[in-house]
């Protein structure tokens, strides 16, 4: 302990002796190494640049500095009043004045080397190992990127995000503005946000920058039916170039597809019965409503067809002749009566909206609103009809090597966290990028969908929620020092112990007092604070792409409540 202190007194009377003579060197350079260090603590390599360019100027005024001094020196022996500083500082601070500014570029030297002499924390130490640790990894798994031929994508493959705030470099982050690469946009992103948080915004942000720099198809599922974002979106879209479908202005065609792809987008419209008695009439109405597409006829291509379908006569006319007409006999009239009915009320509800012209297929973009306001409780049935034709799409209709991003907003109102667990599973294999914001862990259909879901999300960008916990593990932890002080009585006796633990990269409390619009960007183990940027359509737009329209720009708005023009009459 003794000897410890001794070295400690020794490094205290070197530093002081260099301190004196850095300001008997140059006082302003002092100063400005002080204001540097602080600027620039982590910046160790631009701290070395800045010095050893400091130095080279510095030495280029050598003669002249010592010229100064000399000056000086001759000015206090002239003085001849020994006695009297005011008079000899007076003589000598003309030279003097010269040399402080002449050598103030030896600034970041000092600000160097009082960053290596100056005793460190142990949270710094940890700090700096960590990052030297991380370095080396980052390097180690370069050198293999390239060994591979398999080389990192360039940062001008994607899109600014926002601002870097703090934390990890998870994003590539270049002057403070953290890009989202498109090669994680094609992975599962889940925003996730308390209301007001600043979900909406950052979707809107995510669609805009994919449907800018690339020419991927970008959807937006809204199950909160919000009509300010749907119109935002569209001039969004309209920037970037897109002629955006606005579902339920533009009618969607909801028969797209074979018989049997048809037929299943219908059976996930019931809520069926999954035990008991229920399971029974579940299976019988399976059956009829395949019976009914895939006839050899060919499949229904409206709802009123459908509807007309589901009829014990017309089915028989439909397979007469075959061996199924045979089956056709086992069914009741009222069975068939009631699962007409069940298709009857849904299809009323929506109201023809499903019987259009438009599909995934035909747009480059667009906004499926899902009003709950005009569907009732039919609302979370239409949104599994769209999402069942979204995987029927990715899997069979679109064209291969074409990437479409789905953004659906409030998914926990429309679909079982099951459903989406299983939508995320099967459509990324076919090149479909998912980004689902749901308000919380909770929201997304129990433990077992939502680490289903949570474990297929490449990214998890987090706004403020009050129940964090289950989200920042995905974040990681780092080395935190907790810090003890011993005392006699609550009287510190200035000693004091250090701990080493892990601790949760982001703190809970952090993630409960983020502002609207600001972030922890999650993953891979790592964790970005981020201050995502609003978006806006001021900036340059971009050229519309070949073969779209651009509509005029004083269109009138449009009222997307406007019952369509030929509802479907039942
Ligand atoms: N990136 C941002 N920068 C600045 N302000 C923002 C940002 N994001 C959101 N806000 C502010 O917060 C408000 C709410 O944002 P937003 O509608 O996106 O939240 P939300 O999480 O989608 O809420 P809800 O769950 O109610 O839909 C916005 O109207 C805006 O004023
Ligand atoms: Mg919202």
């Amino acid at each position: 302990m003794n000897e410890r202190n001794q070295s400690e007194q020794t490094r205290n009377v070197l530093i002081g002796i260099c301190s004196v003579g850095a300001v008997f060197v140059s006082a302003p350079a002092c100063v400005a190494a002080f204001v540097l260090g602080r600027l620039l603590r982590r910046r160790h390599g631009w701290l070395l640049t800045a010095a050893v360019a400091g130095v080279g100027v510095t030495a280029l005024f050598y003669q002249s500095i010592v010229g100064e001094m000399g000056r000086a020196l001759d000015a206090l022996e002239s003085t001849n009043r020994p006695l009297e500083p005011g008079a000899m500082a007076a003589a000598a601070w003309p030279h003097m004045r010269t040399w402080w500014f002449e050598a103030i570029g030896i600034a970041p030297a000092l600000a160097l080397f009082t960053e290596a002499v100056r005793s460190k924390s142990v949270e710094e130490q940890h700090r700096a190992r960590d990052r030297a640790r991380e370095r080396r990894q980052e390097r180690r798994e370069r050198r293999a990127r390239r060994a591979l031929g398999a080389e990192p994508e360039r940062p001008g493959n994607g899109f600014e995000l926002g601002r870097h705030l703090a934390g990890d470099r998870l994003l590539k982050t270049s002057r403070g503005r953290a890009q989202m690469l498109l090669g994680r946009m094609k992975k599962t992103t889940l925003v996730v946000g308390a209301p007001g948080s600043g979900k909406t915004e950052t979707l809107l942000r995510l669609a805009h920058g994919t449907a800018s720099v690339t020419d991927w198809s970008v959807f937006v599922l809204d199950a909160k039916g919000d009509e300010h974002t749907l119109r935002r979106f569209d001039e969004l879209m309209r920037h970037a170039g897109r002629t955006p479908l606005m579902f339920p202005q533009d009618r969607y065609d909801g028969w797209r597809g074979s018989g049997r792809e048809i037929a299943n987008r219908l059976i996930e419209l019931i809520d069926w019965a999954e035990e008991g008695g229920g399971t029974y009439y579940r299976d019988l109405s399976v059956n009829l409503v395949r019976l009914a597409c895939t006839a050899p006829q060919g499949p229904p291509s409206s709802s009123r067809e459908l509807l007309d379908r589901l009829d014990r006569n017309t089915l028989a006319d439909l397979w007469a002749g075959t061996p199924r007409a045979k089956d056709l006999l086992t069914f009741k009239d009222e069975h068939v009566a009631a699962c007409r009915h069940r298709y009857q009320a849904f299809f009323d509800a929506v109201g023809g909206q499903l019987d259009g012209q438009f599909a995934f297929e035909d747009a480059d973009s667009g906004y499926l609103l899902l009003n709950e306001l005009l569907y009732g409780e039919e609302t979370s049935k239409l949104a599994r009809f769209l999402l069942e034709d979204f995987k029927q799409y990715v899997a069979a209709r679109k064209q291969e090597g074409h990437q479409v991003l789905l953004i659906v907003d409030e998914f926990s109102a429309i679909a079982s966290g099951e459903r989406v667990a299983r939508l995320v599973e099967i459509v990324r294999s076919y090149g479909a990028s998912l980004v689902l914001a749901p308000q919380a862990y909770e929201g997304m259909g129990g433990d077992e969908a939502a680490s289903r879901i949570l474990n297929a999300a490449h990214t998890i960008i987090l706004h403020a929620v009050p129940e964090p916990e289950p989200l920042i593990r995905a974040a990681g932890t780092k080395i935190e020092i907790e810090a003890s002080v011993q005392h006699d009585s609550g009287r510190s006796l200035d000693v004091g112990s250090a701990r080493a633990q892990h601790q949760y990269k982001v703190s809970p409390n952090d993630v409960r007092a983020l502002q609207p619009g600001a972030c922890f960007v999650i993953g891979s183990g790592r964790a970005q604070k981020v201050q995502v940027a609003p978006t806006s359509t001021t900036g340059i737009p971009r050229k519309p792409q070949v073969g779209s329209e651009e509509p005029p720009a004083s269109d009138p708005p449009v009222d997307i409540f406007k019952p369509p023009d030929d509802p479907l009459q039942l």
